[in-house]
């Protein structure tokens, strides 16, 4: 971790609570590319004052403006090497982590052991499995707190918005995953579970974060469309966990990246257990969604496109019925929104008993 101070703060710099009527919050990971989009939303959040920015320790005093063209041109405030004691001196109330899996796993720990009152809304996978066991393998690290993975929250607010209020520390949902998961969970009681459900999903490239490696260069992106990480992507079991299927159910999911910036669009193929009428899918689907800020549904047989909500915090879900049982469902969001920046603040506005879309309307 480049030179990113991560070791505990001294006794003398605990955090003295700052009264304010806004929450204090600091995002850490703000000059990449879900952090960035975090702050922007942030920066215009009614109930909100940012108290701090951080990045690694390889860069210093990088200004937003500069950094992203979506930013529309904002200055906004520096962002500074992380170290944890200036973070806990500006008296955040709630601290956002944009930041590598391996970073927010040793971070996480650290902030709520010297800020016990904390939230944490996490942006990475180090929060997500709830099996510690899993990491090694799937995330390639053994996690460095287990307990706290049994009080993370999956911050999936379309289902799991009651355990949200005062919760301390929210795992906010993989990108693949949040598409895949609003198309399947109302749909679940349908299916048969001795068939497959394949989930051929697509990803712009922003989804990688911020790459300097060959394969994402322009000359290898441009014109192109490959699959990878086909069993062995990391989204796999946080799908499989939060939808209840057991590490050999029948369940396919295989990435593709995108020769395109931003977007996730996911084609997921279903059988049901039995003949099942358009209208119990869309029912299925509107008491799921019908009064969800964030989530649009298609009407039968129209299937959304990534046009439908780039640049936006709303995911859209449609299907098609098929011969023999089965379905289409086509679900669409922008990774760095829904995926991930304004999915972090429907959490943190539930956390704080704020209304869901606050700063997000
Ligand atoms: N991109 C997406 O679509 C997406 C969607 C959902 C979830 N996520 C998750 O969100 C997190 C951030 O993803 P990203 O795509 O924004 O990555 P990114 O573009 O690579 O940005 C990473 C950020 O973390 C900072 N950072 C790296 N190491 C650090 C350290 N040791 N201490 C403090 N800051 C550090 C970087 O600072 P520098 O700029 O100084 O290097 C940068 O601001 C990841 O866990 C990712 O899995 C991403």
């Amino acid at each position: 971790m480049a030179g990113a101070s991560l070791s505990a703060p001294s006794a003398a710099t605990s955090p003295a609570p700052v009264p304010s009527l806004k929450r204090r919050v600091c995002v850490v990971g703000a000059t990449g590319y879900a952090g960035a989009e975090l702050v922007a939303l942030l920066a215009r959040h009614p109930r909100t004052e940012i108290a701090g920015l951080f990045s690694s320790g390889g860069r210093s005093s990088v200004r937003f403006g500069a950094l992203h063209r979506s930013l529309g041109g904002r200055a906004g405030p520096a962002a500074v090497p992380l170290d944890v004691d200036a973070l806990l001196e500006d008296g955040p109330d709630a601290v956002f982590l944009a930041t590598p899996n391996e970073t927010s796993a040793e971070l996480v720990p650290l902030l709520l052991d010297w800020a016990p009152e904390l939230s944490i809304v996490d942006l990475s996978g180090a929060f997500r499995l709830a099996r510690a066991a899993d990491y090694p393998a799937w995330y390639g690290f053994p996690h460095p707190r287990p307990a706290l993975l049994e009080e993370a929250v999956y911050g999936l607010p379309e289902w799991n918005g009651a355990a949200l209020p005062g919760a301390r520390l929210v795992a906010n949902p993989g990108c693949y995953p949040t598409s895949v998961l609003l198309a399947l969970k109302p749909i679940l009681p349908f299916l048969d579970g001795a068939q497959p459900v394949i989930c051929d999903c697509k990803s712009g490239v922003s989804g990688a974060g911020k790459k300097t490696d060959l394969a994402y260069s322009f000359a290898e992106l441009a014109g192109n469309l490959k699959a990878y990480g086909a069993g062995t992507h990391r989204h796999e079991p946080e799908m499989r966990q939060q939808l209840g299927l057991a590490d050999d159910a029948p369940f396919v999911f295989v990435p593709h990246l995108l020769p395109t910036v931003r977007g996730i669009l996911s084609t997921i193929h279903v059988a049901f257990s039995r003949a099942v009428g358009e209208d119990e899918i869309a029912a299925a689907y509107e008491a799921a969604y019908g009064a969800a800020p964030f989530v649009d549904v298609e009407t039968p047989g129209r299937l959304p496109e990534l046009n439908d909500v780039v640049g936006t915090p709303r995911a859209a879900v449609g299907f098609a019925m098929l011969p023999g049982r089965r379905a289409v469902v086509v679900s669409v969001l922008d990774n760095l929104l829904k995926g991930a920046a304004s999915q972090a603040v429907q959490n943190y506005n539930l956390v704080s008993g704020f209304d869901e879309a606050e700063g997000l309307s």
